[in-house]
């Protein structure tokens, strides 16, 4: 229906009679000449009704209210002196309507578009309404660019894009499955993907060589700011590949991405173990943005004259002692703060919060009594201090420690603001450790295929895998890993995941066959597409960057999903709901 697009119009196009299609996004009656702001994906331009031009037109202009559907023809004109907008890309010029079609007409909108004090519930439950505003249809673009810039690089490097199921058995990542019920197989059940990691080791053993695949993914599992129930991996995997090849094609592939939104982004990115950004930053997604890192002081510590500090001190395997600087933190914080900080550890499990000042005279502080001087200037040589400094200690168990004193970390960074906004700063998070160890409980880090280094380790804490995770600005963005090859150590790592034979042929026994009918080398990685988008766009939440995403209890408010369903079709589906144990109490 159009010529144009509103906001594609400017001072070259006076004196062209043109069409343009769209929403009315305000209007006003200016002593009988109607002026309306049209509205489209590409932005705004003032549509002038004047009896005098087309007094059929002014008389349907008259009948316009906010977010009527329009079409309009007119001619573009210069506005007139002292008549611009500055704030407008098209301020410079109007077009004078001779021809106005509603197309539809539009009930009073239940929110003010573009307003940030309306709550997300009611955006959500109109998502339809709330998409209309600039940004949205700004951070849709992106995604669509950085998804076809993808889809490009890994095109280019030879991948074969494959679609894999939805309706599919368990491919474990760590997450409870959506399960969906089958029909024709009473009492028999599909599950939807977590990742489609299982297929596309099996396309390897196809003889595919090279996939990729933009995927849906599902998993059931506690909803956080960086977490959907449904999410979209950018997901790759390669043959006779290893680490390597691996984060060659995936910095390219971000390069790309990046430059298809407007970044430059320098490769290779760093890369830092599992185990040093442990012990120096507390978690496996640092955020490298800025220092702050941590200090093994446990030595020091066993030598002190303290029982608490010192049994801690002596068992190095279980335990750590850290300390955490803050540069001229003396002058920074007050003593209210101090006191607070150990108030936020303790909310991790910390049983306390040590600290020395760096006086003109010397380390201050409680706990120096039980040091002697020649440890103390020890502490202040391994932890750099300069007058005016403040230095932080967390002991005790390990993970615990790592824990708490991370995100006392990120706390402080952020409470002193040194978070630099405008920097991509990724990481290459390499070795991880291949099992951990929960309540007794041995788990994969990655998941059950990846491959082992060496199994033949003191502690299976120790066995390493051939997995890396990338890290942009402490956001896990995406992780990967060598596989495992070979149906034998395959079958030794179920094993040791105290998984008996008979559930791995239950639960995995296709992929064991398969493995053993010359499946080669390979590895891969997956990234999380909304969180790419989110880190891009600078959005706090990954519900921005989704176009109909659910809310932290998994509910869609647009479509009310979940929902119940019509008896009949459980029946099909040989599903009897139980009546929730309140109701059964009273029948
Ligand atoms: P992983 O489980 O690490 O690896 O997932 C890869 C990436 O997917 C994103 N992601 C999510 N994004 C939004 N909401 C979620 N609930 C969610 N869960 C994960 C993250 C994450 O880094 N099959 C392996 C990959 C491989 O080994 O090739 C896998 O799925 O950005």
């Amino acid at each position: 229906m159009r010529t144009h697009y509103c906001a594609e119009l400017d001072e070259s196009a006076i004196g062209q009679e043109v069409v343009l299609c769209g929403w009315a996004n305000s209007y006003r009656d200016h002593g009988g000449v109607i002026f309306i702001d049209l509205r489209d994906k590409s932005g705004l331009i003032q549509l002038v009704c004047d009896p005098a031009d087309s007094t059929e037109a002014h008389t349907v202009a008259s009948k316009v209210r906010d977010e009527f559907v329009l079409v309009a023809r007119g001619k573009v004109r210069a506005r007139g002196e002292g008549l611009e907008n500055p704030n407008l890309k098209t301020g410079k010029i109007e077009v004078v309507v001779d021809d106005l079609t509603i197309e539809n007409r539009s009930e009073p909108l239940p929110f003010v578009i573009n307003d940030p004090n309306v709550g997300e519930e009611i955006r959500l439950k109109y998502r339809y309404l709330d998409l209309r505003k600039k940004s949205s249809y700004e951070t849709f673009l992106l995604r669509s660019k950085a998804t076809i810039a993808a889809r490009n690089v890994l095109d280019a490097n030879g991948f074969l894009e494959v679609e894999t199921p939805v309706l599919t058995k368990s491919t474990p990542e760590g997450a409870r499955d959506y399960l969906v019920p089958s029909r024709v197989h009473q009492g028999e059940f599909y599950a939807l993907p977590q990742s489609p990691q299982l297929f596309k080791q099996l396309l390897m053993v196809a003889g595919f060589d090279r996939y990729f695949q933009i995927a849906k993914c599902f998993r059931d599992e506690d909803l956080r700011a960086d977490r959907q129930p449904e999410f979209t991996q950018i997901d790759l995997e390669m043959s006779f590949a290893g680490q390597e090849d691996v984060i060659k094609v995936s910095e390219d592939m971000l390069k790309a991405v990046f430059a298809a939104c407007g970044h430059t982004i320098q490769t290779p990115f760093n890369r830092i173990t599992y185990k040093e950004a442990m012990e120096k930053y507390g978690t496996d997604k640092p955020d490298l943005r800025y220092d702050l890192a941590m200090v093994d002081v446990i030595d020091i510590f066993e030598r002190c004259d303290n029982e608490i500090f010192s049994t801690i001190a002596k068992d190095k395997h279980h335990n750590r002692i850290k300390a955490l600087k803050v540069p001229n933190g003396d002058n920074i914080f007050s003593k209210r703060q101090m006191k607070g900080f150990e108030d936020y550890v303790r909310k991790f499990g910390a049983s306390g919060l040590g600290y020395f000042q760096m006086k003109e005279e010397g380390l201050k502080g409680p706990l120096t009594k039980f040091f002697t001087q020649e440890d103390l200037d020890e502490i202040i040589k391994v932890t750099d201090l300069k007058v005016g400094d403040v230095v932080f200690f967390g002991a005790g168990e390990k993970k615990l420690v790592l824990d708490y004193m991370g995100r006392f970390r990120i706390y402080l960074a952020e409470l002193m603001g040194i978070i630099p906004e405008d920097v991509f700063e990724f990481v290459w998070v390499v070795d991880f450790p291949m099992f951990e160890v929960e309540d007794g409980k041995v788990k994969a880090l990655h998941h059950p295929f990846t491959m082992p280094k060496d199994l033949d380790k003191e502690y299976i804490e120790e066995i390493e895998s051939i997995a890396y995770d990338i890290v942009l600005n402490g956001v896990e963005l995406g992780g990967g890993s060598v596989r495992i090859h070979k149906p034998e150590i395959q079958q030794e790592v179920f094993k040791l995941l105290g998984i008996s034979d008979e559930e791995a042929e239950e639960k995995f026994g296709f992929l064991i066959e398969a493995l053993k009918y010359g499946a080669p080398p390979h590895a891969g990685l997956a990234f999380g597409l909304d969180r790419l988008i989110m880190l891009i766009t600078k959005n706090s939440s990954i519900r921005d960057v989704i176009a109909f995403p659910k809310t932290q209890s998994a509910q869609c408010l647009l479509t009310q999903a979940p929902s119940p369903v019509d008896p009949e079709q459980l029946k099909e589906l040989h599903i009897r709901i139980r009546e929730k144990r309140k109701t059964q109490e009273h029948t």
